[in-house]
C-alpha cells in the first residue's frame, strides 16, 4: 500500500483542505479530498466532522477515473492526479452522478483529456451537457451493461436511480470486487482513517447521512440493494468518508432494514412506462412531479428492465398505479400489463395515460378492464393526440397531484378534525383579506383564490402568499417566476371567488369566461373586475410544513376604484382558510 498524504491549509475559511492517496486494491487508487471544517451540507444538512469527497482511478490496459472531487480542490486534486497519471491519457471519466461535489471538476478534466469518453447514465449525460457547454464523447450506460478496462478490471454498471440523485450508477470491478457507490452507504466524516474499523465511532454518521439522503427514496434503496445482491463486494468505494471493508454486511443490512421500515410508513404511487417509447417517460415524471407535491411517494418503473416478481410485489405495495401505454407490438409489455392486471385491486386508485408513439396499447380496453376489478379513476385518461407541449406536461401534473389527493384523503380529513378546538377558534380570529393570483408561465398558466396574504416589506415593496404544496400553481411559483396579485373588492368578490373555487379537472382552463387582460411585465392574466393588481416577482420560498411561503418584490400595480374596499375573510376556526 502506498499512502501519500498532501496537504495545504487556507484559513479562516473554507478551513484545511488535504488530499490522501491510497493503494486499494491492484492498480486501483483512492484520491480522498479531506474537507476538515465544512459545516454545512445542501442548506439544511448541519455536518459535526467535515466530509471527504473520494475519486478513484483504475489503471488496467485503459485507465478509468471514477468521479471527480468539488470544485474547491481544483488546485490540489489535479496536482495529485497529474502525480499519478498523465490525465491526458485517462481513458474513461465514469460519473456515478452529477452532484457538483464530485463531478465540480469534470471541465478542468475534459480540458485537459479532451479525448476522454464520459461514462453515465443517460440523464446524466444530459444534466452534464448542460453543466459544462461544450462538446464531449460519451457512453450511456444501462444495469447490467460492461465495459472491458483489460488486466482484468472488467467493469458492471447498476443503475441506481433516485438514491440522492436521479442519475445514480454504481460500478463494480470484477477484478478488485470493488463496489464504486458515490454517495451511497456514505457518511459526512473527515478523517486520517481511509476504512471503517471504527465502527462504533462513525454509525451514527452513517444513520444520519441516511436519514437526510437516502430514508426519503427508500424503495429505490431496496431495488438498487436487489440489484447488488449476487455481487461478492469485497469493498464499498464511497464517494463521502471512509470506504467501508470491515462491517460491510453490516452497512448494506442497516440500509436494508432501515428502508424495509421507512417504506412501510408511506403512500406509494407505481408509474410504469416504457424507456424510450413516445412521450412516455417525460410525461410519466411530469406525473410523478404532481404526485410528489403531495408527499405520496413515487416509485417510476420501466415495463422493459424489471422482473416480473418486481412488477408484483410493487403492485402489491401501491395505493396507486399508473400505466404509460406501451406499444402494442411488445410481448414483455403485454405480459407485465397482465401481471399488474392480476395483482391490482379495488382499494388502488388508477390513472392511464397514452405515450403518443402512435403504436400505444389502445387505452380503453384496459380502462375498462380496471373498472371491472373496482379500482378508482383518479384522472380520465390522457389522450395524446400531437407533440405534448408544457400545456400537456401541465395536464400530467395536475393529473398526478388529484391522484395524490385522492389517495391522501383520509390523511387530511384527520388533521383537520386533530388541532385543538380553543386553539383553533383563536387561531380563526386572523383575518385577511380575498385575492385571486393568476400566473403565466411560457404557455403554461394558473390561479388560485388566495386568502393568507401579507405585505411583508416596504424596502423593497414586498408581499408574501402561504400557498399549499400541493397546489397546481405552485409549480409556475418558483423562484424568479411572476405573477399577478388581484385584489378583490369588497360585496363583488362572490362571483370570481365561485369561479376559481370551481374543482378544475387536470388542465382546465382557468380562464375561460373570465375578463382578463395580460400584465405588462410577465404577461400574467390581470382580472378586468378586479378592484386592484400587483405584478410581482418571487424571490424567496420558505418551506412551513404543508404550505411554501412565498415571498416576493411588486414591481408595478394599479388600484381601479380608489373609494372601494378590499373583500374581508373572516373565519371562525384556523384549521382551514
Ligand atoms: C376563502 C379561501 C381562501 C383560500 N386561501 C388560500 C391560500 O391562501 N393559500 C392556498 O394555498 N390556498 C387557499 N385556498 C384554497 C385555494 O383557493 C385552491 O384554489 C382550491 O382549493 C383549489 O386548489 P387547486 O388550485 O390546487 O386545484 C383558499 C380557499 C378559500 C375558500
Amino acid at each position: 500500500m502506498v499512502a501519500l498524504t498532501q496537504s495545504i491549509e487556507i484559513t479562516p475559511k473554507p478551513g484545511l483542505l488535504t488530499v490522501e492517496t491510497v493503494e486499494i486494491a491492484p492498480q486501483t487508487t483512492a484520491i480522498r479530498c479531506l474537507d476538515w471544517d465544512r459545516e454545512r451540507f445542501d442548506v439544511e444538512f448541519g455536518l459535526r466532522n467535515g466530509t471527504t469527497y473520494n475519486s478513484f482511478l483504475i489503471q488496467g490496459e485503459k485507465v478509468a477515473l471514477v468521479d471527480t472531487s468539488h470544485g474547491k480542490f481544483e488546485d490540489l486534486y489535479l496536482s495529485i492526479l497529474e502525480g499519478l497519471i498523465d490525465i491526458s491519457k485517462i481513458d474513461y471519466l465514469i460519473i456515478s452522478h452529477t452532484e457538483p461535489d464530485h463531478s465540480g471538476l469534470v471541465k478542468n478534466i475534459l480540458q485537459l483529456a479532451p479525448s476522454i469518453t464520459v461514462v453515465g447514465a443517460k440523464v446524466a449525460i444530459q444534466f452534464l451537457e448542460n453543466m459544462v457547454h461544450q462538446p464531449f464523447e460519451s457512453m450511456v450506460v444501462k444495469s447490467g451493461q460492461k465495459l472491458d478496462l483489460g488486466n482484468g478490471h472488467e467493469l458492471e454498471f447498476v443503475s441506481a436511480p433516485n438514491l440522492h440523485w436521479p442519475d445514480t450508477i454504481f460500478t463494480y470491478d470484477y477484478k478488485t470486487s470493488i463496489l464504486y457507490t458515490c454517495d451511497v452507504f456514505g457518511m459526512h466524516y473527515c478523517d486520517d482513517r481511509t476504512y471503517d474499523e471504527n465502527l462504533t465511532g462513525i454509525e451514527d454518521d452513517f444513520k444520519y447521512y441516511y436519514d437526510c439522503l437516502m430514508g426519503p427514496n427508500a424503495r429505490s434503496v431496496l431495488s438498487a440493494l436487489k440489484r447488488i445482491q449476487k455481487l461478492e463486494i469485497a469493498t464499498v468505494a464511497t464517494g463521502h468518508g471512509p470506504l467501508l471493508k470491515h462491517h460491510i454486511s453490516q452497512w448494506i443490512g442497516r440500509y436494508k432494514d432501515w428502508s424495509l421500515e421507512q417504506t412501510k410508513k408511506e403512500k406509494l404511487v407505481a408509474l410504469f412506462y416504457v424507456e424510450d417509447y413516445g412521450y412516455s417517460e417525460n410525461l410519466v415524471r411530469a406525473v410523478a412531479h404532481g404526485i410528489d407535491k403531495t408527499d405520496v411517494v413515487v416509485e417510476l418503473v420501466n415495463i422493459n428492465d424489471v422482473e416480473l416478481q418486481e412488477v408484483r410485489e410493487i403492485v402489491a405495495q401501491a395505493a396507486g398505479l399508473v400505466i404509460a401505454m406501451p406499444p402494442q407490438s411488445s410481448s414483455t409489455a403485454q405480459v407485465a400489463l397482465n401481471t399488474i392486471l392480476a395483482a391490482a385491486d379495488n382499494k388502488q386508485a388508477i390513472g392511464l395515460l397514452e405515450s403518443g408513439a402512435g403504436e400505444d396499447e389502445p387505452i380503453y380496453p384496459l380502462r375498462n378492464k380496471f373498472q371491472e376489478l373496482g379500482l378508482t379513476e383518479a384522472f380520465p385518461p390522457i389522450l395524446i393526440k400531437e407533440t405534448p407541449s408544457e400545456v400537456t406536461e401541465q395536464l400530467c401534473d395536475e393529473a398526478g397531484t388529484d391522484l395524490g389527493q385522492w389517495l391522501n384523503r383520509e390523511r387530511t380529513i384527520k388533521q383537520i378534525k386533530s388541532i385543538d378546538n380553543e386553539l383553533e377558534k383563536s387561531l380563526g380570529r386572523i383575518s385577511t383579506g380575498l385575492y385571486i393570483i393568476t400566473a403565466k408561465k411560457g404557455e403554461v398558466q394558473s390561479a388560485m383564490l388566495a386568502s393568507w396574504v401579507t405585505q411583508a416589506s416596504v424596502n423593497p415593496l414586498g408581499v408574501a402568499i402561504a400557498v399549499a404544496k400541493d397546489r397546481a400553481i405552485e409549480s409556475i411559483m418558483q423562484v424568479s417566476d411572476r405573477f399577478v396579485l388581484n385584489v378583490l373588492e369588497e360585496g363583488k368578490y362572490q362571483g370570481l371567488m365561485r369561479h376559481f373555487l370551481k374543482r378544475f379537472p387536470p388542465g382546465a382552463d382557468r380562464f375561460a369566461g373570465v375578463r382578463t387582460y395580460p400584465a405588462a411585465t410577465n404577461e400574467s392574466p390581470i382580472l378586468a373586475e378586479a378592484l386592484a393588481y400587483m405584478e410581482c416577482e418571487i424571490t424567496t420560498r420558505m418551506d412551513c410544513g404543508d404550505h411554501w411561503v412565498i415571498y416576493s418584490t411588486v414591481q408595478t400595480g394599479r388600484v381601479a376604484q380608489v373609494n372601494a374596499l378590499t373583500a374581508v375573510h373572516h373565519r371562525k376556526i384556523g384549521n382551514h382558510y
